[in-house]
């Protein structure tokens, strides 16, 4: 028997050596010292063997159980310095500090411009970016052959159900949306992107954001509109603050008029160029079923941009969408 343990031994150890990870070598340690195991076989056949030979048999019998354990941890102990599991990890290591984050200065100015115009009665509303030409032209009162509708001037899309469609070049479209689904008296502010194929650089981007503005009710003049401008100027931009219409041109207002307003840029009051504004033209309360004998309204649309650019002395405008932390943490 003693020679036939020497080749027991053999073969488990050459088995051992074969084994190449965790499940092989549970399974080599269920076959060779498991309680069903080769090893535990062998013990009932002690008994068999001649009286003289038992003890030497016997202490033969549990060196090679203790050789085959020692080898057996051996071999567990190489084959996890070889593949470890994951990486090594010190759970009681303090973590690293997690960076807070802010909301970016254009969603903060818009947020604020909205707050403003909340106070003073606006209701604040939203509209597609994919636009209708209905919507983006001709409700507007910009006719076919208009030069703003160039190809080279739109991000045309393509035909959704037989009507072209682009994205929006301007939030004016949000006019004709709330007007065809709500009758006078309105006021509401509505904020958003809009995209012109424009190069880039410090001042022009293909996509911005503006904020519009409309009321429509009986008797609505010109006053209001400066009235209304002025107030958000002031409560905006601080008591000193004023505004400034140029005459200016819109196909979807008249008269129409560019604004000024006058805020503090590096601490010296400066007049700043912000949009347009006017009175619905009679043609757009028209489109949308609204007489222009009985109602009328103002407009007016202003540059997110422009606004936040001079308040934070941003000198380039593609810093506001380039996401870089540098940039943005100083808000
Ligand atoms: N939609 C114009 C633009 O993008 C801005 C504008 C001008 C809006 C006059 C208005 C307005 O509501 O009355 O340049």
């Amino acid at each position: 028997m003693l020679a036939e343990l020497d080749d027991i031994e053999r073969s488990a150890l050459e088995a051992l050596t074969a084994v190449d990870g965790t499940e092989g070598l549970e399974t080599w340690r269920i076959a060779w010292l498991g309680s069903k195991g080769e090893l535990k076989a062998l013990m009932p056949r002690l008994k068999d063997v001649p009286k003289d030979e038992k003890p030497a048999t016997g202490k033969r019998l549990n060196a090679l159980k203790s050789a085959l354990e020692a080898a057996f941890d051996e071999r567990r102990t190489q084959l996890a310095a070889v593949a470890p599991v994951g990486p090594a990890v010190d759970v009681t290591e303090p973590g690293l500090p997690t960076g807070r984050g802010a909301r970016h200065v254009l969603s903060r100015t818009i947020d604020d411009v909205r707050e403003v115009f909340a106070r003073m009665g606006f209701v604040h509303t939203e509209g597609p970016e994919v636009e209708d030409e209905w919507h983006n032209f001709t409700a507007l009162n910009i006719p076919a052959e208009h030069p703003a509708r160039d190809p080279i001037d739109n991000f045309f899309m393509g035909d959704t159900e037989g009507a072209r469609t682009l994205l929006r070049t301007q939030t004016s479209t949000v006019q004709i949306r709330v007007m065809e689904r709500r009758s006078p008296p309105l006021k509401i502010i509505a904020s958003g992107r809009v995209y012109r194929p424009d190069t880039h650089d410090a001042t022009h981007y293909s996509m911005f954001h503006q904020c519009e503005g409309l009321c429509v009710d009986r008797g609505i003049t010109m006053v209001d509109l400066k009235t209304a401008l002025f107030q958000f100027a002031r409560a905006f931009f601080g008591p000193e603050a004023e505004v400034r219409m140029r005459p200016g041109y819109f196909p979807f207002t008249e008269p129409s008029a560019e604004i000024d307003m006058k805020m503090q840029v590096k601490g010296e009051w400066t007049w700043v160029e912000l949009g347009g504004c006017g009175m619905v033209h009679p043609n757009v309360l028209r489109s949308v079923g609204i007489d222009p004998e009985e109602f009328s309204g103002y407009a007016f649309g202003l540059g997110i941009e422009r606004i936040a650019m001079r308040r934070y002395g941003i000198p380039d405008l593609r810093w506001l969408f380039d996401n870089d932390a540098r940039f943005l943490n100083q808000f």
